[in-house]
């Protein structure tokens, strides 16, 4: 099993929650699935798209769609970044930008309102982390990070979402280490079934 853990952080790993999230899940995981395989792309300084990149954006055998034909080759994917002023960071959306491409990733239907998706059976994660608590009423509706990831995912065909997301990060103001620890139960839930 190929995994591809994407992430978009250029804190320390250390002193990062969402990070050493990744790292208790991935420890986790691995205990229970010997056969997974892991590579990282850091993605936090990701180029925009060029002039050039549009020139041949369209073209399912140009030098963008190469990107996305390699992100297709893996079963499941684990997107790791913290919310930046209510979405994921820059260069998550620039990495993200390099994925959804037509007839490559996804197409349209006659009829049907909705694109549709052409990775199928995948799986994807999203570990993310927030200073504040986006997960309840009224700030629900400000979330354009866990919902935008599910809906940027469900466009290329990538409809098995769980998000992995802690919420008041620096509460207590604890290293990240312990304010991980208050989480594991969470997290070895979904890496038991994931
Ligand atoms: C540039 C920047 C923008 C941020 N924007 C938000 C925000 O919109 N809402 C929020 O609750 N926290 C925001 N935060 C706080 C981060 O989400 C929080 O520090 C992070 O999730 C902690 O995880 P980490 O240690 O893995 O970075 C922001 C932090 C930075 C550096």
């Amino acid at each position: 099993m190929k995994i591809l853990v994407v992430t978009a952080n250029p804190k320390p790993k250390q002193i990062s929650v969402s990070m050493t999230i990744m790292s208790k899940f991935i420890e986790l995981f691995e205990q229970e699935n010997k056969n997974a395989v892991f590579e990282y792309r850091d993605v936090s300084n990701y180029p925009h798209l060029s002039g050039n990149d549009l020139r041949d954006y369209q073209n399912p055998n140009g030098k963008v769609a190469e990107i996305a034909k390699e992100f297709a080759t893996y079963d499941k994917y684990i997107f790791v970044s913290p919310m930046w002023n209510l979405s994921v960071p820059s260069g998550m959306k620039a990495y993200i930008d390099h994925l959804v491409i037509p007839q490559v990733t996804f197409t349209y239907e006659k009829r049907n309102p909705k694109p549709v998706g052409l990775i199928k059976n995948k799986k994807a994660l999203f570990i993310t982390t927030s200073g504040g608590h986006f997960g309840v009423a009224p700030m629900n509706e400000w979330d354009h990070n866990v919902l935008y990831m599910k809906h940027i995912l469900e466009h290329i065909g990538i409809d098995d979402y769980t998000p992995l997301y802690v919420p008041l990060a620096h509460r207590g103001g604890l290293p990240a280490q312990e304010r991980v620890e208050q989480e594991m139960k969470t997290i070895e839930e979904i890496a038991k079934k994931w």
